[in-house]
This record gives C-alpha cells, structure tokens and sequence, in this order.
C-alpha cells in the first residue's frame, strides 16, 4: 500500500486533496496527515474521513524537525505532498516572520527529512519515493495589464509580497536539493483556488460570507486586478497526475485560462446568489451592487496572473475539468450548506483578524 505525507491536510487545498485521494485511490492508499492547526488548518473539513482506517492524523509542526523525522521513523512514507505553509497575502503584509519561518525553514525541514529517510549510503534514493512541492504562480511577479503574456515554467521569478518571496525562497530550496543531490522532486506553480473549505479570508469566500450577512464587499484599489481562477478539485487531480505521470525534476504550472477582474468575480457571485436563494428569502432584498466598497488598495498589489498551462496539457493530459460558472454555483451552495462551518470558523480569532485588516478600509 502507498503511503502519502500530506502537509497541511487540514486547510483548504490539503482538504481537498484528501478528499479527492481517497474518492480516487479508496482503500489502496494510506495518507498521514501533519498539521500544525493554525488558525487556518480545521479538523471539521475531514470529519468524513477522520475513521478511516487507511488515515491518519498528527499535530505537528513543519518547523519541529524531531516531529517531522519520528513521522518519516514510523511510517515508510512513499509520497511527499507539501501542501503546509501561511497563505495569505495580506497577513504576510502585516507579519512578515512567521511566512519566512513556515514556508522557507518548514520546506527545509520537510526536504531534510525526507532525504535523510530516503538517501541510500551511495547517495542514490529509495526507488519510487517522490515529493511534491505545492507553490503559487505568485513568484512569477506580475502581468502588464493586457491579456497577451502568461507565466511560463521558464518565466523568471519576481515575487513582490512577503508571502510571496517566501514561497519563491522555498521553491529555490526544493530546486537546490534537486540539483545537487537528486532528489526525485517535482514543484507545481498554481493560480488561485476557489472552492468548498475556503477560508473567509481570501476574495470568494470572504464575498459570499459578506453578502449573506448583509455587510460591505471590500474591492481593493479599482477592482480591475486580474486573477486566474481555478476549481480546487481540479488543482488536487493536477497534483496527482503530476505526481505519478510527471517527469520527475520538473516544474509544473497549474491554471486554466479563466481570468477575471476581482469586480468582475463580485457580480458574479451577487448574480449567483440571487439565483440560488429560495424566493421569500429575506437575504434576496440586501444582496446587490449597493454592498461593494471600494477600499484603500493592497500594498504593492499585483496587477495580474495568468498561467499558461501548455506543459502540463502537452505532457500529462492535465486540462481543467470544472467551468467557472459551474465552479462558483457548487462553492456558493456547499456554503448554503455548511453555515455552521463558516459561524465557526468566524468566530473568535477571525473575527479579530477582520476588525484589525478592515478598520482602515
Ligand atoms: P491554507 O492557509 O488554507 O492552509 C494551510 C494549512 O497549513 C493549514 O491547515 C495550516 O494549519 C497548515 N500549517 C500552517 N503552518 C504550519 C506549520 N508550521 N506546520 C504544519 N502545518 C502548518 O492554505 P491553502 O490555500 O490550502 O494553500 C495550500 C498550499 O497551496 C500553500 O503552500 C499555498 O502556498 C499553495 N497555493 C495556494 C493557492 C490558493 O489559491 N489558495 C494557490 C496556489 C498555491
Ligand atoms: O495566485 C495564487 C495565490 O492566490 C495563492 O498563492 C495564495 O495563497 C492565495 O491566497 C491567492 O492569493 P491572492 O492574493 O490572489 O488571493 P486573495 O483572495 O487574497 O485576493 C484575490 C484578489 O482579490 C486580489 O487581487 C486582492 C483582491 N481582494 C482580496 C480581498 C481579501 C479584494 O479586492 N478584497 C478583499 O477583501
């Protein structure tokens, strides 16, 4: 049986991925889940899964090297997928330290222990042992605004947030282990994910929880930045497929030709949740263009993304599955469902988050 390390299996991409791996492989693969439980990492988004047999979860840090090596000492781990690192961009602005400590020291922890698990004494490695490194298409910089250049694997990096230069920094380490060792490694470079266990800090879910609730939709600068949006499901079967048909060494992009203006994705959703509230629904009087705000911009915003997906495509036969239209209708109705899940994770610590971004704005 394949066992699968899965760091930051319990925010919203490592959920997801879970969820997915196991609607695919079922009983013939063994997934260790680490996460530190930050405040974005939530064990309610794999409470369907939690008894399995072929599961399992450990409280670890990425940064605890005794930890993550007692996690490589118990199990034969087979598969890498590093999912774990401090993810939004606006934190990373206000609270630099912390994405140097997890995304740059916790890769090199990860990267430690898997080569000190998998090195053979002549410095080769164990066969068919892999790890994946889950980056962004936010260390490539920023787009002119027109829709005629896309970010390529061979696109030089040019990360401006902190977040972002901490993932460059951690993609550098996973190629320096790459090159000089030999580590059988491959890094994906993805667009922006939406989709159910999203957490209400990022654009999507953070508007749909806004409109709900009657409140001001926050656009930073003009609304005109540009995103290139793709459907979380079809992120988790990208990282698959890369895993298992993908030349190993080599980076990967991940996206799907769907870019939008930040406005346009806030029509969007206002239009869908009109649509999707029964009638008689009290929500259907204040949902409209009346709650968006524009607000003070994003320091040292990012213009545009757009990942051109063609080695994937051409390589493994990766192609996005879920249309945005489709996409934004089953995110907004799993939210229509899972309202418990968004009171609790608005509660208490985000719920001081919000106050200290926002009060400015
Ligand atoms: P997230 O913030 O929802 O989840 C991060 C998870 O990592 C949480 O469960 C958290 O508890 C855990 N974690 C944080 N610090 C940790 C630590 N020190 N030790 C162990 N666990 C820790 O993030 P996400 O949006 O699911 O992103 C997952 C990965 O995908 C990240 O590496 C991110 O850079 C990358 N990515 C995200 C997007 C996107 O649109 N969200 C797009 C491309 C790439
Ligand atoms: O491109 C991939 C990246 O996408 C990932 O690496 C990051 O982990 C993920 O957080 C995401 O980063 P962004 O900064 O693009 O996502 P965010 O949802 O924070 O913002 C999307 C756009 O919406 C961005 O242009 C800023 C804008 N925005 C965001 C928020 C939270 C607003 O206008 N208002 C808001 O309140």
């Amino acid at each position: 049986m394949r066992t699968y390390l899965v760091t930051g299996g319990a925010g919203f991409i490592g959920s997801n991925y879970i969820h997915y791996m196991f609607g695919k492989y079922g009983d013939s693969i063994r997934i260790i889940n680490v996460d530190a439980l930050t405040y974005a990492g939530n064990l309610e988004n794999l409470k369907d899964i939690e008894d399995r047999d072929n599961y399992v979860f450990i409280k670890a840090d990425i940064t605890d090297k005794d930890a993550i090596a007692a996690v490589f000492e118990q199990y034969d781990i087979d598969r890498v997928v590093h999912f774990a690192a401090e993810s939004h961009v606006d934190r990373s602005i206000k609270d630099p330290e912390v994405f140097v400590r997890t995304n740059v020291l916790g890769t090199a922890v990860m990267l430690n222990s898997a080569k000190a698990s998998w090195e053979l004494p002549d410095g080769t490695f164990k066969p068919d042992k892999k790890f994946l490194h889950v980056s962004t298409d936010e260390v490539y910089g920023s787009l002119p605004e027109d829709d005629s250049a896309f970010f390529y694997e061979t696109s030089p990096y040019d990360p401006h947030s902190p977040y972002s230069a901490s993932k460059a920094s951690s993609d550098m380490l996973v190629k320096s282990y790459m090159d000089t060792y030999k580590f059988p490694a491959n890094i994906t470079n993805c667009s922006n994910n939406y989709g159910p266990y999203q957490f209400p800090e990022k654009l999507i879910p953070l508007i749909i929880n806004n409109a709900l609730q009657g409140k001001k939709l926050p656009v930073y600068g003009d609304g005109k930045n540009v995103r290139d949006w793709l459907f979380v499901e079809d992120h988790a079967k990208a990282i698959d497929m890369v895993q298992e048909k993908g030349r190993l060494f080599e980076t990967y992009n991940i996206g799907g030709h769907n870019e939008k203006q930040n406005i346009e994705i806030i029509n969007i959703i206002l239009e869908t949740l009109q649509e999707e509230l029964p009638d008689g629904d009290e929500r259907k009087a204040y949902i409209n263009k009346d709650l968006i705000t524009y607000v003070e911009d994003r320091k040292g915003h990012d213009r545009r993304y757009a990942i051109a997906p063609d080695k994937i495509k051409s390589e493994i036969g990766w192609e996005p599955e879920t249309m945005f239209k489709d996409g934004i209708r089953r995110t907004i109705k799993w939210f229509f469902m899972h309202e418990d899940w968004m009171k609790n994770v608005t509660s208490g610590d985000y719920q001081k988050y919000y106050e200290d971004m926002y009060s400015n704005r």
